[in-house]
């Protein structure tokens, strides 16, 4: 596997970064997690968006002039994933400087990297997962960026996976519903579709793909103050990333929800936006 390193493609055995990076040290850093299909990166524009608002609000400035997507299609080339389904990563740090605090950064660590990426099963797509709430509430202005700091994320999935489910549910500090430990979340009731209206959600590329995907067809998505209660009594509930488009929730702590059978027509409607 060849990846992409501070303006060099090398085999990702000889990629390396500084003990002195403050991504590691610190995790100082931000990424963006992309779907690539037929050689190229899906909604790169406003993951890119993303990015660089993130950045900014940490202190990163980004090169103005990067060639993002002529990099990330001939890292798709060169690990032949041209013609397959693709998970590309972006990953973004401050670099090295001893300095606390938030201090310029002149070099970013800028890297690169493609992996196939095999999404849920057909029968995941239909029957959808368990979702389990995640205890921990969550404050933090941190959340709101997809920083490297990713561990309350990975500890909310590792404790639904210890508990039964495939995905963590994450709350607020005022105990309303966030959205998942690596999803973000939708739910229908009557024909409308909400979102939880959560300060401390990440920006979702997708719900915002698709929210302007529904409203083109005079469907509005709302973000509203969300309970469980609310979630457990939705027509359908999903969950939302960039990968894996939109999966159905069976379940949420135990109780079984209605499997919505719009899945598969949101999807379309969301794979067919340039974005
Ligand atoms: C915590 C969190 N929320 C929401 C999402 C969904 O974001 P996007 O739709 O931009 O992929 C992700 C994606 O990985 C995430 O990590």
């Amino acid at each position: 596997m060849d990846v992409f390193i501070n303006g060099n493609f090398v085999p990702a055995a000889q990629a390396a970064v500084s003990v002195q990076d403050r991504g590691l040290l610190y995790g100082d850093g931000l990424f963006e997690t992309l779907r690539a299909e037929a050689g190229g990166p899906v909604w790169l524009r406003r993951h890119l968006k993303r990015l660089t608002d993130s950045a900014a609000a940490i202190n990163i400035t980004l090169p103005t002039d990067f060639p993002w997507e002529g990099h990330i299609c001939a890292l798709l080339r060169r690990n032949a994933l041209e013609n397959s389904l693709a998970a590309v990563k972006i990953l973004v740090t401050r670099g090295e400087t001893p300095v606390l605090g938030l201090p310029p950064a002149h070099q970013p660590t800028i890297i690169l990297y493609a992996r196939p990426y095999t999404p849920p099963t057909p029968a995941e797509y239909r029957e959808g997962w368990p979702v389990v709430s995640f205890p921990e509430p969550r404050r933090s202005f941190l959340s709101r960026h997809k920083s490297l700091n990713y561990l309350f994320c990975l500890a909310a999935r590792q404790y639904a996976l210890d508990h039964g489910g495939r995905e963590g549910l994450i709350f607020e500090a005022d105990g309303s519903v966030s959205e998942g430990a690596a999803t973000a979340l939708l739910w229908q009731e009557d024909k409308h579709f909400f979102t939880p209206s959560a300060p401390g959600a990440l920006p979702s590329v997708t719900l915002a793909v698709l929210r302007e995907a529904l409203s083109r067809t005079g469907i509005p998505l709302m973000a509203v103050r969300a309970s469980v209660a609310r979630l457990a009594a939705a027509a359908g509930l999903w969950l939302a990333n960039s990968l894996m488009g939109l999966l159905p929730v069976a379940s949420l702590d135990g109780r079984k929800l209605p499997v919505s059978p719009e899945t598969e027509d949101l999807n379309r409607l969301l794979w067919s936006e340039a974005g």
